[in-house]
């Protein structure tokens, strides 16, 4: 116990070496890899997960068919929480600490030789990585992920780069999203020039933006706020209810509840595993991951006034190449950025929209297709495939490893939509947005296209990198 307590004292629990010793950190072994049914549950935060509704369909072309070319619309990988959420974690973590908790009940934990996840601000932020994470065994760290991705990659798609000397892949200036496009392009192959292309999230970038949201003047994610307000409260007092009969004295708000779900996710990112997810029963779980999705459908999906419009910038860059892929010598583009720019580009494909608006007062288990940690877990990745089946030229949509057709578009072979059909679709989905126009954009930069695709030779992006939001 003291030998920990000094242990974590010294070091901030930060990537001690592997005990050779009888102790206690041994039981991580055991726990590791037992929480992993729980990722669904967490919006986004916690590590990647596989789509879990896959008809099956192979995501390789199929049979007679060749792969023409491939686009990849990607999310950094797992990382610690921001600045705000980790403050927000901590201030609930000095109220459990301080307080005299039941040294039987369910938080008995934090008085054990529990190690603090977060006593080191200067990772707040980061993605996380073999050198970063609290157990050096924790298999979810978001270098491992984009190293695993990019071996997946080539598995997939190798061939299509055998005549490429020079790859390039567009990032973010955002430090986790730049890392991640790196340790990614560095595990593909010895014999391929990466060439970063980093491209600034700032407003001035105007549509040549893997952000254009930032550039949206009347984008405003609260501005339903009204709506997921009234989702029922009750699961998030229930839990302090009964944490408080546990713990005589103990007054945890409805926040501070919020805060050990969030606890929870980044914990298992940064450990592998996190004895505060044991709390929540599955009940819980649901009604808080249902909360999240509701909040991301008014913010940043198709219940948001402007999300289409923004997403209409990288669906119609998506669309172009399509298009040129004859011409363009390069078969491959790799792009990464964050959630809500992946979750806007969906909007603008309509991929995940059934057209129904989600209700605030009760989920909807029967017909909702929204949920945010299917489409965009930590190191979420949507790929548009391009390939060809006798004379015939076919596009479809595979999400975090799962084939997912277009519901208006799909008798091609592999449940994909017949390229002139697509571009029909995608035409139609584009005259509904307005991006310039309705977002402004004129008043904050005078890009009016995405161009960096076309000219990243001519001009090298690299933005310089930046660890916190700047807005
Ligand atoms: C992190 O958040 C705290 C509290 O909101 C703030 O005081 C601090 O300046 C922030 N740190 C950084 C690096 O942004
Ligand atoms: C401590 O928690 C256990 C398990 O919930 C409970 O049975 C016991 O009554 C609690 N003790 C006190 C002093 O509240
Ligand atoms: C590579 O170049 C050869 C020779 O020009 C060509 O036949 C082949 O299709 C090219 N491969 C790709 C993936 O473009
Ligand atoms: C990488 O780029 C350098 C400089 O342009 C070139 O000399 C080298 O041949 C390239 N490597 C490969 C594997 O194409
Ligand atoms: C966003 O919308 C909400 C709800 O209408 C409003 O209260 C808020 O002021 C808006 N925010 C901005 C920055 O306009
Ligand atoms: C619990 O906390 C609230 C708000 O922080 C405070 O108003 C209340 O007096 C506290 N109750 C007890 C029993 O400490
Ligand atoms: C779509 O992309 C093309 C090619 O980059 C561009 O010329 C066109 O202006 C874009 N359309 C919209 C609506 O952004
Ligand atoms: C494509 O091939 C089919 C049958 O193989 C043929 O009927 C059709 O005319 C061809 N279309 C074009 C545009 O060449
Ligand atoms: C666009 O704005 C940038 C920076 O504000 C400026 O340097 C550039 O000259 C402008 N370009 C045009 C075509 O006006």
């Amino acid at each position: 116990m003291i030998y920990f307590a000094l242990l974590c004292a010294f070091c901030n629990c930060v990537a001690y070496a592997i005990p050779v010793s009888k102790n206690e950190k041994f039981t991580d072994i055991t726990i590791i890899g037992t929480q992993n049914d729980l990722f669904p549950f967490f919006g986004g935060s916690a590590p990647y997960f596989s789509y879990p509704m896959n008809s099956g369909v192979s995501v390789e072309a199929p049979d007679k068919c060749s792969m023409k070319q491939i686009q990849l619309f990607a999310r950094h990988g797992e990382r610690y929480p921001t600045n705000s959420t980790a403050q927000l974690i901590k201030s609930t973590y000095g109220k459990l600490k301080n307080a005299h908790l039941n040294s039987t009940g369910s938080l008995s934990f934090i008085n054990d030789d529990y190690c603090f996840f977060l006593e080191d601000p200067t990772q707040f932020e980061e993605l996380t990585t073999l050198k970063n994470v609290i157990d050096p065994i924790d298999p979810y760290s978001g270098q491992q992920d984009a190293q695993r991705h990019a071996r997946e990659f080539m598995y997939h798609y190798g061939d299509l780069l055998e005549n490429t000397t020079t790859l390039p892949i567009f990032t973010s200036n955002s430090k986790r999203v730049h890392d991640t496009a790196l340790y990614f392009g560095q595990a593909l192959s010895n014999k391929l020039n990466i060439s970063m292309q980093v491209i600034s999230e700032e407003a001035s970038s105007g549509a040549n933006t893997l952000t254009p949201y930032n550039s949206c003047k009347d984008y405003n994610e609260t501005e339903h706020a009204a709506i997921y307000a009234k989702f029922p409260k009750d699961y998030l007092s229930g839990i302090s209810r009964r944490l408080l009969l546990e713990n005589p004295g103990l007054n945890l708000t409805t926040s501070d509840v919020t805060n050990m779900f969030s606890w929870c996710a980044y914990e298992i990112d940064t450990r592998g595993y996190s004895p505060m997810c044991e709390i929540f029963t599955r009940e819980e779980l649901v009604y808080y991951s249902y909360n999240l999705d509701l909040i991301s459908y008014y913010g940043e999906g198709a219940g948001n006034s402007l999300s289409a419009d923004v997403g209409s910038v990288p669906f119609n860059s998506s669309i172009e190449l399509l298009k040129q892929s004859e011409y363009l010598d390069n078969k491959v583009w790799l792009s990464f950025t964050h959630d809500t720019n992946l979750i806007n580009y969906l909007t603008a494909i309509g991929l995940f929209d059934d057209g129904l608006k989600l209700p605030a007062d009760h989920i909807p288990f029967r017909q909702s297709s929204y949920h945010r940690s299917w489409m965009v877990p930590l190191g979420a990745r949507i790929y548009t495939q391009l390939y060809q089946c006798g004379n015939e030229s076919y596009v479809r949509y595979v999400v975090n490893d799962a084939v997912i057709p277009l519901e208006q578009c799909s008798t091609g072979p592999g449940l994909s939509c017949k390229l002139s059909d697509f571009l029909d679709y995608a035409e139609k989905q584009l005259q509904k947005t307005n991006f310039l126009q309705d977002c402004k954009v004129e008043q904050s930069s005078n890009q009016t296209e995405l161009t960096f695709y076309w000219d990243y030779q001519k001009m090298h992006y690299n933005a310089p990198l930046f660890l916190s939001e700047p807005h």
